[in-house]
């Protein structure tokens, strides 16, 4: 077994007994949103830091724990928080999440993120759901030994944003007249924000929106065969297209802004599936 699978099972067998109801979908809130995690009925917490092996994020803005409940009829199991790469966990850490809910039973995956408009027509406040990614300056979550209960060694990445979800996702906020735009996201390493040059290349090369999170767990669970849906809140204009430096606290307060918006989308979205 590898050090992966015996990390991984270490992380399962300390949440299993906590778990009444087998999550059916698997919600990622980004930077600023984890108040939607409070909107879950029937919850079951489980904080990051009683699970064995866990990785935990460092991160302002980041809580750090699994929330288990309903919306609606369905069951989900909600990370409020995630680590990124930045803070100096491998990229097999940083989706150990991913493939502990997959275990768990959630075969649906919806992922936020906050995220830098590389796009200029987006707006701080936009939001954009996630058609395609670009992963080509991090390192692959499944680089080392194939683990092969998990998915095979050269996992198709043709459609990663499962197009059914995405056609959901434009009816329901259609419905709610929430305009939501279509993009491809870009991760990169940060922790530093991008320079203008490096904005100008992404954008040369079909990035709507710069993150530094979210593709790579997306590769994670498209390896295990998981439907996935990814939603961005476009925090700020991506370095250089306007004069204002950039700050995670403006990062924060646009998100704060949008949260409402946003929860409401996503709850709807999540009733529709
Ligand atoms: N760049 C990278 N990551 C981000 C940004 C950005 O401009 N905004 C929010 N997350």
């Amino acid at each position: 077994m590898t050090d992966i699978e015996i990390n991984l099972n270490r992380a399962y067998e300390s949440v299993i007994d906590k778990i009444n109801n087998k999550p059916e979908i698997a919600i990622i809130l980004g930077s600023g949103f984890g108040d939607f995690g409070e909107t879950i009925d029937n919850k079951t917490y489980i904080n990051y830091n009683d699970i064995d092996d866990f990785p935990i994020s460092t991160v302002s803005g980041h809580a750090g724990r699994f929330i288990l409940g309903n919306i609606g009829d369905k069951n989900v199991i909600c990370m409020q928080g995630r680590v990124h790469y930045y803070e100096g966990y491998t990229m097999d850490k940083v989706v150990l999440p991913i493939r502990l809910m997959k275990l768990l039973g959630a075969d649906t995956l919806i992922l936020t993120n906050a995220a830098g408009g590389i796009n200029k027509k987006f707006k701080p406040g936009s939001l954009m759901a996630i058609t395609d990614h670009i992963t080509s300056f991090v390192p692959s979550p499944l680089i080392g030994e194939n683990i092969d209960n998990l998915g095979t060694r050269f996992p198709d990445m043709s459609e990663v944003y499962n197009k059914e979800l995405l056609s959901v996702l434009d009816k329901t906020a259609e419905k709610l007249g929430i305009s939501l735009e279509h993009g491809v996201y870009i991760q990169t390493t940060g922790p530093n924000y991008e320079t203008p040059a490096e904005i100008n290349m992404y954008r040369l090369l079909g990035a709507d929106a710069v993150g530094m999170s979210t593709a790579c767990e997306a590769i994670a669970a498209k390896h295990m065969g998981m439907s996935i849906a990814g939603i961005s809140c476009i925090t700020n204009m991506a370095a250089g297209i306007s004069d204002a430096p950039l700050s995670h606290s403006e990062v924060k307060e646009t998100a704060d802004r949008t949260a409402a918006t946003f929860q409401h989308l996503l709850r709807e979205f999540i009733l529709s599936i």
